[in-house]
């Protein structure tokens, strides 16, 4: 539940929102209330036994530290996840991309009927990040053996507390029934089990998709305070992409679908990038302000016929 304002509260919502404006913040009121809300919850005054805290987070935040950042936590779907530097906030319009893997699972677990079948769904998670993706699938989706990679230690590390709280109970949802998950360091899927290659149900992933070129155009949040690494994709942007599309081909299982957020930009690339590679049923999935925001493709259930030769 939201904190309570008393006047004096709302004296000092006032003032941060005033400083915050003033270094240039977009939406210096919300954040200020957010600030001074994170500072009654863990000090009880932001005036007095608080201010002090107060004010440091505020200097953070008028350096253009992300508000996730600076207060250590966001929201996700049902989740409470820690956030910390060096790793990439969750982005709202990534919660569309995991309602798409948990559907995606959902669906493979009820086709899942046949007593002799493997009994659990196996999903992947790449680039995974602090575990955003991964995580509300483990909460959401039961009979899930669930792996998270991501190629950066702080990442892993980062991904793994977030793991724990889920465990613990203590990040608003807890693990589903039958689910398990483990957090690997991974490039891609390389840390991932050899012998699930050519088994999956689900591959998942919020890649690095934008362009180098587009680094002048970032606001300071993402520019100073995202890692590169989770930004840029390459010189062209698709390039990790097109990788994980290739890569779905021979991980998912026949009939697995692959899940992949996308530039919103670049749609037609990535359906013309997943049809190359072999995968069907290709579409674009939209996030809520209608941009195109996703990647959905299966693996196809019977090889590909052969190429017939042509005429001339
Ligand atoms: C856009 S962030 C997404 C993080 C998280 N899934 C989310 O949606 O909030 C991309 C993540 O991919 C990781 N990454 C970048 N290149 C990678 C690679 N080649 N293999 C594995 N992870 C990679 C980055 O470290 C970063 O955590």
């Amino acid at each position: 539940m939201a904190p309570q304002h008393d006047d004096r509260h709302a004296a000092v919502i006032r003032e941060v929102g005033v400083r915050l404006s003033a270094a240039g913040v977009p939406s210096a009121e919300v954040d200020a209330r957010w600030l001074v809300d994170h500072v009654v919850e863990v000090a009880g005054d932001p005036v007095g036994c608080g201010a002090a805290l107060l004010d440091g987070l505020v200097a953070r935040r008028v350096r253009r530290e992300p508000l996730q950042q600076v207060i250590g936590r966001t929201w996700f779907r049902l989740l409470e996840l820690r956030c910390a530097p060096g790793v990439f906030v969750p982005r709202p319009e990534t919660e569309i991309v995991a309602g798409l893997a948990i559907a995606a699972a959902r669906d493979a677990r009820a086709r899942r009927a046949a007593p002799a079948e493997q009994a659990s769904i196996r999903v992947v998670e790449a680039c995974t990040g602090t575990g955003a993706i991964a995580l509300s699938i483990a909460v959401e989706v039961p009979d899930v053996d669930l792996v998270a990679g991501d190629i950066d230690a702080v990442a892993v590390e980062l991904a793994t507390a977030n793991l724990a709280r889920v465990r613990e109970g203590v990040a608003g949802a807890a693990m589903a029934p039958g689910t398990s998950v483990s957090v690997v360091t991974s490039e891609l899927l390389s840390g991932v089990d050899p012998s699930w290659r050519g088994h999956l149900d689900v591959l998942v992933a919020n890649p690095p998709y934008l362009p180098a070129g587009d680094r002048a155009t970032w606001e300071p949040e993402v520019a100073d305070h995202d890692p590169d690494r989770a930004l840029v994709g390459g010189p062209d942007g698709h390039e990790v992409v097109d990788a994980l599309l290739e890569l779905a081909t021979v991980w998912l299982a026949p009939g697995g679908t692959v899940i992949l957020e996308i530039d919103e930009r670049r749609g037609a690339d990535a359906l013309g990038a997943a049809n190359a590679a072999g995968l069907t049923g290709s579409r674009i999935e939209r996030d809520l302000t209608g941009a195109d925001r996703a990647i959905v493709a299966r693996r196809p259930r019977a090889p590909r016929p052969p190429a017939e030769p042509t005429a001339c």
